[in-house]
């Protein structure tokens, strides 16, 4: 193997951000790609070495010394599957490219992302973060707790600039939130932000709905367990940044060791590839269940975002426990963006873990139920969706009502 196919980082024709004129389904199927075949190659390699051989330790002390200092990937070979992986960066590249951003860090799961840039605020003495509820509950339960070391004040989009301390090192909002998909106007919340940095949880409408870093966001994450994987078979997380903060999340991946493995990495630059595709196939799935389940006399309330997405939650007058209990072809199972439909129950699952009344102010009622919808024939869907909401009540809603009903 040449010493250029065993770079850590990607090369540098792929690293750099998406060139004017290429587009979003351009750059998924060939974004981390570029150097392919150049190598003779087709499909990226798997490098699954945890260590590489080097004669020269004077030279890697220098490099050691340069990562210590910046956290940037170290020229050359890889030194340690823990400081960086070529698999895990061509889907770092890959992933920046489609964000928008100059660089991207992956780690083992969503919450190791989030872990790893809530230490490197904290390591700066930056332990206050401003939150919008609702998160993810597994976020949401990590500020919460405070297991960091973070103090976090809640408050609503409107309320960030005032909750902004002189020792505010994050501020944090998901859009469109899980599970209620209530949006955030990411330009407004940015620019009351300052100079402190916005992370914006980017996992349900992915870069092919929205890019928060065109609206200001420093900070894109996503779990990559769910849409950008896409096809439940890989745990991991990522964050899309500026390459200054991506250096400390490097150092703090390597200190703490919440590494992707290259498998992952592998199969997650394979889902990108698909991931416009998936999203607007799926989306569309969304966007007629969301009409059906609105006209339905036994669905209350339906959320489903203005950007459109995969993502449906409904509340329903009977009980949510019920319709769980009784789909056949949708899957009842927490986590989302697969090929295949997923529903569960925001409050007894996802969002178990928030306390209840914060759960209910944050608008996730305990009727709520969240859907993951995928690429089946939307028909089928709503056959199995119809028939685990039971017994219709005699006569439908007027249209008007039925419109009224989705948010
Ligand atoms: C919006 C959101 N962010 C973060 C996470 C955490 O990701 P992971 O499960 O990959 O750790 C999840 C998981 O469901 C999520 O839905």
């Amino acid at each position: 193997m040449d010493s250029a196919r065993r770079h850590t980082s990607a090369p540098d024709d792929v690293r750099t951000t998406a060139p004017a004129g290429r587009a979003l389904a351009t750059e998924a199927v060939h974004a981390g790609r570029d150097d392919l075949a150049g190598r003779g190659l087709h499909a990226p390699p798997i490098d699954l070495s945890t260590t590489y051989p080097s004669y020269d330790s004077r030279g890697e002390a220098a490099r050691i010394d340069a990562f210590a200092a910046t956290g940037a990937e170290p020229d050359g070979p890889p030194v340690y599957g823990r400081l960086g992986n070529p698999t895990v960066a061509r889907f770092e590249a890959a992933l920046a490219r489609l964000e928008g951003t100059e660089a991207a860090v992956a780690f083992a799961s969503g919450m190791a992302a989030l872990t790893a840039v809530l230490l490197v605020r904290g390591s700066m003495g930056l332990r206050h973060v401003v939150a919008v509820r609702p998160l993810y509950g597994c976020s949401d339960h990590l500020l919460t707790a405070g297991l960091l070391g973070s103090e976090v004040t809640w408050t609503d989009p409107a309320g960030v600039a005032d909750a902004l301390r002189p020792d505010t090192g994050l501020v944090l909002v998901e859009s469109p939130a899980n599970p209620t998909l209530a949006e955030v106007d990411l330009r407004a919340v940015a620019h009351a932000c300052g100079s402190v940095p916005l992370l914006v949880d980017n996992t349900f409408a992915t870069p092919v709905l929205q890019r928060p870093a065109e609206h200001g966001a420093r900070l894109v994450l996503h779990s990559a367990t769910k849409y950008l994987g896409g096809h439940g078979d890989v745990l991991a997380g990522v964050v899309a940044c500026d390459e200054e903060f991506a250096g400390r999340l490097r150092q703090v991946r390597f200190a703490t060791g919440g590494v992707l493995h290259p498998l992952a990495g592998y199969l997650l630059l394979r889902g990108l590839s698909t991931l416009p595709v998936r999203v607007r196939a799926a989306s569309a799935n969304a966007a007629d269940l969301a009409g059906r389940l609105a006209a339905d006399p036994r669905v209350s309330r339906v959320h489903y975002p203005r950007i459109g997405g995969a993502m449906v939650s409904f509340e329903v007058y009977g009980d949510p426990h019920e319709v769980v209990g009784g789909v056949r072809l949708i899957t009842p199972a927490v986590s989302l963006g697969s090929v295949d439909t997923l529903i569960q129950h925001p409050a007894s699952i996802s969002h178990r873990i928030v306390d209840a009344d914060d759960r209910r102010s944050a608008g996730v009622s305990d009727r709520l139920l969240r859907l993951s919808v995928g690429l089946e024939d939307v028909d089928d869907l709503w056959a199995d969706l119809d028939r685990a909401l039971g017994e219709r009540a005699a006569g439908a809603i007027p249209l008007r009502e039925a419109l009224a009903r989705t948010e």
